[in-house]
């Protein structure tokens, strides 16, 4: 027997449909409301509004629980790659071993970038963020890619799946070369999609590269956790933009500038920002935690508290343990490490922070790998976009193929009601 919702307005009662997923969740469809009722919901940030049903991301906030297609996040980013992830999150299945060959070589075939698009970077000064540069120069892939995709052709939209997801890495690899003052660089197609990315990020001319195996591992397991997320800031942007039926590449664009912001992927950054600033500070822990709690102060605790996760983010345990065995691995002691997990251990015993459910998330430990891996601080986010491209892909073209409808929210207007006009000389 379907669910129904009841709303009664001045004595006028309205029905409307409750729908039901597969994990149980409820959602009041109100489709009719404004037009059976007159009325409209509000709802700053969207905290209690579900914009749209999703079969690729499962998330479960009250228990920590996070899953793929289905798929358990602990055993992806034990078992898996990200390719195999980044397959299984777009096409919704786990590709057997001649498809994901298949998708890898497709990829490596798309992977070169054309070279005007060397002229765009030189426009940038060296000081230019990262995230700022990579969000123009996806954007301007569409000058060189001008073909909108027809999401009603397979084919067309594969191609367009595997240009971004080949000349993505191209270009995230060249933000960090430009500020580092090295020249631009190409794939090697000999090697892994993950190791090619670090290649083209760190090798340098007349230098042998090479790289230990465990650097790559953990970068290949960092990107997993930060593969997809439902419907989050960056990806809700993705899917408007492209509701709009703004292409890929431009929707693409606009989730990179909103993944930039310090309150979603940029708080990596702001993370360890944070931590050096506290150790710069002496170290002194409760000081900055008093800091957090004070209304009066803007500064809170980076990489803690999360809108759906009301228990452990499942992204940060695993990534805490990936740090501890990373830095072991690597033989770096980075005193940073020991200032946050005392920052968790004390967040985790303080009243404010337990009455408000705040955990550390995905943000908390992600960037103590990335530095130990030697990945500057301005590349966190970066780190983030490139893990996060298979989700957006994923979210984008379910939208379209769904054939969502503009996306459009409405507003309670609370500004001057009618009034006159008057001419400059009577006012
Ligand atoms: C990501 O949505 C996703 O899925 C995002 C993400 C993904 O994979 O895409 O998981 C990635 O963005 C993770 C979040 C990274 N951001 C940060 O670490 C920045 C620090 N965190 C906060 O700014 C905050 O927790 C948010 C933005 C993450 C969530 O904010 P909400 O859900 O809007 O919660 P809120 O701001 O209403 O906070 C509720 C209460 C408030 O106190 P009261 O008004 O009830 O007294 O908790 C307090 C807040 O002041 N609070 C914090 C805090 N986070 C919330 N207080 C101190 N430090 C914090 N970090």
């Amino acid at each position: 027997m379907s669910k129904v919702a009841t709303i009664e307005i001045d004595g006028e009662k309205y029905e409307f449909p409750v729908v039901e997923g597969t994990e149980n969740e409820l959602g009041i469809d109100i489709k009719k409301l404004r037009a059976e009722a007159g009325v409209i919901t509000l709802d700053r940030g969207y905290k209690n509004t579900g914009s749209c049903e999703s079969a690729i991301t499962f998330l479960n906030g009250e228990e920590g629980i996070l899953r793929y297609r289905g798929y358990s996040i602990e055993a992806l980013a034990e078992k898996a790659d990200f390719l195999e992830v980044a397959y299984l999150l777009i096409f919704g299945e786990l590709p057997t071993k001649t498809q994901l060959d298949k998708f890898y070589a497709d990829i490596k075939e798309e992977s070169t970038v054309d070279e005007e698009m060397k002229k765009i970077l030189d426009g940038f000064p060296k000081s230019a963020h990262p995230m700022g540069v990579l969000s123009s120069l996806t954007s301007a892939l569409i000058a060189f890619n001008p073909s909108s995709v027809n999401v009603d052709s397979a084919e067309d939209m594969y191609k367009a799946i595997v240009k971004i997801l080949g000349k993505f890495p191209v270009l995230a690899a060249w933000t960090l070369r430009k500020k580092n003052s090295l020249p631009l660089n190409y794939g090697d197609d000999s090697l892994g999609y993950v190791e090619n990315l670090h290649k083209m990020m760190f090798e340098k001319p007349g230098k042998s590269y090479k790289v230990d195996k465990e650097v790559i591992d953990a970068l290949d397991k960092l990107l997993i956790l930060h593969a997809d997320h439902e419907q989050n800031c960056s990806t809700s942007t993705v899917r408007m933009v492209g509701s709009s039926h703004a292409g890929l590449f431009a929707s693409i664009s606009a989730g990179i500038s909103a993944l930039w912001g310090p309150l979603h992927g940029g708080a990596n950054q702001a993370v360890i920002e944070m931590l050096e600033r506290i150790k710069e500070d002496g170290g002194d822990t409760k000081k900055f935690m008093a800091k957090a709690k004070d209304k009066e102060d803007p500064f809170r605790l980076m990489g803690f508290g999360h809108r759906v996760y009301k228990n452990f983010d499942p992204r940060a345990k695993i990534i805490k343990k990936s740090a501890d065995e990373v830095l072991a691995q690597l033989g770096v002691d980075d005193p940073v490490l020991d200032i946050a997990k005392g920052l968790e251990k004390e967040a985790l015993e303080d009243q404010y922070f337990v009455d408000r459910k705040l955990y550390p998330n995905v943000d908390f430990y992600s960037g103590i790998i990335y530095r130990a891996l030697g990945i500057p601080v301005e590349m966190f986010t970066v780190m983030f976009a490139l893990g996060r491209l298979p989700g957006w892909i994923a979210q984008w073209r379910e939208m379209r193929l769904m054939k969502e409808p503009i996306g459009r929210p409405r507003q309670i207007y609370t500004g001057a009601n009618l009034r006159e006009f008057k001419e400059v000389e009577k006012r």
